[in-house]
């Protein structure tokens, strides 16, 4: 029987995963089935259930599940506690969950952008969901600063004392100095610019905002300071690489697939 497995979002319609995850499983000659689940906003656990209850074999788990689907499992990987979220859910006698999104990040930047982060000052923007789920992994990249600033400055404070030795700040006391500057916001999302000190992006820095497919406030900014920069959108491919792995046991390869994705 094909193995079956599906993104599970709301909104999850233009999600990529579903030809994202087709490639890898021809790439490796897997004969797999991978889907869109569309989950009532009140819906969640009663979809994974049914998935689970059909034979589906695991879920990718996105926006505005991930919580949800951390507090759903049996079992979690460190990184998800960390985090205290899910994307990856495997069901075998029980329901497994891990979280993907960190190491992403670190394999599209180290991989596909050429950055050692070893050693490396970082600025991370935010301090909502996303962010929660990759400060554990930059920081184990043995990054030598990491700040994590927000607007609402009490919730970078809450994330850094989790996360020792990082640091916390408000976008207006940020100084310069930083290698790497990752906008982990929703800001880009409704095209909302968040103004950072002079100084902050130069040419450099490595601009790097988790969305895709959208022209950002913070990634215009970050050019017109001559900075480099780059998109979410190798971090999707590669968390998705992450997730076969775990489903798999193999890792495809992210390349051909990201630069079809970008040929569009
Ligand atoms: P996600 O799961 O995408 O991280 P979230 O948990 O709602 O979503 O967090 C959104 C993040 O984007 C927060 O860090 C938020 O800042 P606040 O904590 O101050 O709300 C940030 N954000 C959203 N819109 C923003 C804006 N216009 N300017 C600055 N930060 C913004």
């Amino acid at each position: 029987m094909t193995d079956r497995y599906a993104v599970i979002g709301n909104p999850v319609a233009h999600s990529k995963s579903p030809g994202i995850h087709a490639e890898f499983a021809r790439q490796c000659g897997h004969d797999l089935e991978y889907g869109r689940i569309e989950a009532p906003l009140d819906g969640f656990a009663a979809a994974v259930t049914a998935f689970f209850a059909a034979g589906g074999k695991g879920l990718n788990v996105t926006l505005p599940f991930k919580e949800q689907a951390f507090a759903l499992c049996r079992r979690t990987s460190q990184r998800a506690r960390a985090a205290q979220a899910v994307n990856t859910l495997v069901f075998e006698d029980d329901v497994y969950g891990d979280t993907t999104d960190g190491a992403g990040l670190v394999a599209d930047l180290s991989r596909n952008l050429g950055v050692h982060l070893a050693g490396r000052r970082v600025l991370l923007m935010g301090a909502g969901g996303a962010a929660r789920g990759v400060v554990a992994s930059l920081l184990d990249s043995g990054v030598s600063t990491l700040v994590i600033a927000n607007r609402t400055v009490d919730k970078a404070r809450a994330l850094a004392a989790r996360f020792p030795p990082a640091q916390a700040a408000a976008y207006g006391d940020l100084q310069g100095d930083f290698d790497l500057v990752v906008n982990a916001t929703s800001a880009g999302l409704q095209l909302e610019e968040i103004v950072l000190p002079h100084g902050v992006l130069n040419k450099r820095v490595l601009a790097y905002d988790m969305v895709y497919g959208r022209r950002t406030p913070f990634l215009a900014q970050a050019r017109q300071c001559g900075a480099r920069t780059a998109d979410g959108l190798g971090m999707l491919v590669e968390q998705a690489a992450e997730s076969f792995e775990i489903w798999r046991g193999v890792r495809p390869a992210t390349r051909p697939v990201l630069e079809r994705l970008r040929a569009g």
